[in-house]
């Protein structure tokens, strides 16, 4: 009895080695106004169609959701030209990334990434049992020939954010294919295109052609970004029906809540909304890049909705010190030394008020200004 009181649960080893997701700041201590730039949602918010079509589902809160998603499919299959046979949503694009992890990579396995990639890529990776390997980029964008270099016969997943985040760096589709074509049939390549509605380039593509004329590419989305959904956790994935099969047999059955599916479905038909994020980021990405860059911050060119800031490591002018400065002004950016960047901050595009605002602040602060 006495020696039963003594055991507890331990989780995996692996499982204790994994430092935990820690998403953006959402406050300032002290500041009445706070503008969150450190998330990539977007400022215009949702459609005012979701916000309706939400609302609807609080009478019928008592039901179970449709556990397939079927309209909500349909509606995404309709908007990309795709079958909806081969998409599966998840409880935001994170819950695909994890589920096609756990489905593909076993303990012994390796899950290769971008150095700088997105975070939850090693998370996921961990957490299926596998070994994270990262890949180095050259000039903070992906590399196919350093991914290329670092695939072994264990290597079960190569994840790759186009465009990435934090960085905002992109591949062109032709690197894509090359990557592709150079790694084995066996080996699934995920394309998270989280930020993909954002890119103006004609050079880039989200990789619907690729998973359609390939076996071993899987492609996913979300609603958090361009659609303004964050909150809801809605994503999905595009790809071989062998592929889809595998996360539908693992994935939780009601993953997806009917206020999601609703909202989901809203926001894909109101286009002139999503129209106009496009626009206001078009304005604005360019404004604030030329802008910082002008205050001598470099700043890594990006086709997302947000930019990499680097700073100095000097006392005083680094990374932490604009951080702490910027908040202090209600200027809320990311941190993103977790990503191996400790000399850059993220910011996220905002409101007008917010990007004339944050620009300003920063100058003070490379004048040397004292925080407030
Ligand atoms: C590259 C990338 N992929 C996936 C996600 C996760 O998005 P979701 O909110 O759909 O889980 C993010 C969110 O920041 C992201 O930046």
């Amino acid at each position: 009895m006495s020696e039963q009181k003594l055991l507890r649960p331990a989780p995996r080893a692996d499982v204790m080695a994994i430092e935990a997701y820690v998403p953006g700041k959402s406050g300032a201590a002290g500041v009445a106004k706070v503008h969150k730039l450190s998330s990539n949602e977007t400022p215009l918010g949702p459609s005012p169609l979701a916000i309706a079509a939400f609302r609807s589902v609080a009478d019928h809160l008592a039901l179970y959701p449709d556990g397939s998603a079927s309209r909500l499919r349909e509606a995404i299959a309709r908007r990309y030209g795709l079958d909806a046979s081969l998409i599966v949503c998840g409880n935001g694009s994170d819950d695909i990334l994890a589920l096609l992890a756990h489905a593909y990579l076993s303990p012994g396995d390796e899950g290769l990434y971008t150095r700088h990639g997105f975070l939850e890529y090693p998370i996921a990776i961990r957490a299926a049992g596998a070994t994270a390997v990262a890949a180095e980029e050259t000039h903070f964008t992906a590399d196919v020939d350093q991914l290329l270099r670092k695939a072994t016969p264990r290597t079960k997943v190569v994840f790759l954010a186009n465009p990435n985040n934090p960085t905002g760096t992109y591949l062109p589709f032709s690197e894509v294919k090359r990557l592709q074509a150079g790694l084995p049939g066996d080996v699934l390549l995920v394309l998270d295109a989280a930020y993909a509605e954002y890119v103006t380039r004609n050079d880039y593509a989200a990789g619907i052609e690729l998973v359609a004329t390939c076996e071993n590419v899987v492609m996913t989305r979300t609603f958090s970004k361009i659609y303004g959904l964050a909150n809801l956790r809605l994503g999905w994935a595009y790809g071989p029906a062998h592929v889809i099969d595998a996360v539908n047999r693992i994935r939780a059955p009601f993953n997806v809540n009917g206020a999601a599916i609703e909202a989901g479905i809203a926001a894909l038909a109101d286009g002139a909304h999503t129209e106009k994020a496009v626009a206001h980021n078009q304005r604005w990405l360019p404004w604030l890049a030329e802008e910082i860059a002008a205050l001598g911050v470099k700043v890594t060119p990006s086709v997302g909705n947000f930019l990499l800031l680097h700073f100095p490591r000097a006392a005083g002018r680094a990374a932490k010190d604009a951080d702490a400065y910027l908040t202090s002004r209600g200027f809320v950016l990311r941190a993103v030394a977790a990503y191996g960047l400790p000399d850059c901050l993220r910011l996220t595009v905002g409101t007008a008020q917010a990007n004339e605002g944050v620009v300003a602040a920063l100058a003070a602060f490379m004048r040397g200004e004292p925080g407030v």
